[in-house]
């Protein structure tokens, strides 16, 4: 039927019928919400980069997680900026760590809240990279160990969910095995599963202090310019035993959400990372465009590629609005 005997704004007229027809519907339930981790005590550091963003002592944290969890936000996602750093990360698995510590203080105050915990040695190495180096290059089976290890602390910490953001080939496997060894079995594993070599997570490094001091990542995260590439390495991680998978960055993405969507039936999750997060605050201060308006437009997109957990920085206000 064309016009005009049919009119697809018929059904666009009536704001009743626009609700009953949408298709997408976004849900607090769908958010994640990262928080970074600090030692100390009534520390607030603004991230310039990412305003309302804070790295946060343990205090501060139990009150933020207390208001995203009263905002109907299920789950955080836990980074730390650790007091020191060296070439084997060692404050990244150590018991008392900024995340395990980080992760105790969240169970304490908001014991509801799923606590997922980003599984990588960037932030705890002093060259910055996601593995061990031995010369220019990131030793890839070396760094295996170093994960799990970190994985397994993590989980004694009393973390629901481990995610590991490294890039290592493997490293789901051996995070799979070495979480059985220690008994948790019934921990599951987010894969950052397609892992893009971004530009976008420029605010970010600042924010966790985990920019490379040498070279970048393009050894082992993925080349932006692969989309086949990426379902081979979704596949790869659900043979090790992902419980969900990951696509990052979303929105320049949004067609390896797609079809990661149609290739694979585990639960998708996609990362709103920080360039992404940074791009619309600063466009909105310069009055360029509606804040809210495009907050919601880029969540429902991310959405309706087909994630149905997205990490965001935009998780309270979203959820606020959502709550109305
Ligand atoms: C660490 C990690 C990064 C992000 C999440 N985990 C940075 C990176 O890989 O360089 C990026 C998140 C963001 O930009 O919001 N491996
Ligand atoms: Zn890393």
């Amino acid at each position: 039927m064309l016009f005009p005997d049919y009119r697809p704004r018929r059904t666009r007229l009536h704001p009743a019928l626009r609700r009953m027809v949408r298709e997408t519907r976004l849900h607090p339930d769908n958010l994640i919400l990262p928080l970074f981790a600090i030692g100390g005590k009534g520390v607030k550091n603004p991230i310039q980069s990412m305003p309302g963003h804070y790295q946060l002592s343990l205090d501060y944290l139990g009150e933020t997680v207390r208001q995203a969890f009263e905002l109907g936000i299920p789950a955080i996602i836990l980074f730390g900026i650790p007091e020191t750093k060296d070439p084997l990360a060692k404050a990244a698995y150590a018991p008392d760590g900024i995340v395990q510590q980080a992760v105790k203080a969240v169970k304490d105050n908001v014991p509801e809240i799923l606590v997922i915990t980003d599984v990588c040695l960037c932030a705890y190495t002093d060259h910055g990279h996601c593995g061990v180096v031995d010369g220019q290059m990131i030793a890839n089976d070396a760094s295996l160990e170093l994960l799990a290890r970190t994985a397994v602390s993590h989980a004694a910490a009393g973390a629901d969910m481990v995610a590991p953001s490294d890039m290592m080939d493997g490293r789901v496997g051996a995070i799979r095995q070495a979480l059985d060894e220690a008994g948790h079995e019934n921990l599951p594993i987010m894969s950052y599963a397609a892992k893009y070599c971004s530009s976008y997570y420029g605010p970010f490094r600042q924010a966790a202090d985990s920019a490379p001091r040498f070279g970048d990542r393009r050894t082992y995260q993925m080349d932006p310019a692969n989309a086949r590439e990426a379902v081979r390495e979704v596949m790869l991680d659900v043979e090790e035993g992902a419980d969900v998978v990951m696509v990052k960055p979303a929105l320049a993405y949004l067609d390896i959400i797609y079809r990661i969507k149609e290739q694979c039936d585990l639960p998708l999750a996609a990362y709103n990372v920080s360039g992404e997060f940074a791009m619309i605050k600063a466009a909105a201060r310069m009055g360029w465009i509606d804040e809210t308006g495009v907050m919601m437009e880029t969540l429902t997109a991310i959405k309706r590629a087909g994630a149905n957990m997205i990490l965001t920085y935009f998780a309270m206000e979203a959820a606020r609005l959502l709550n109305q």
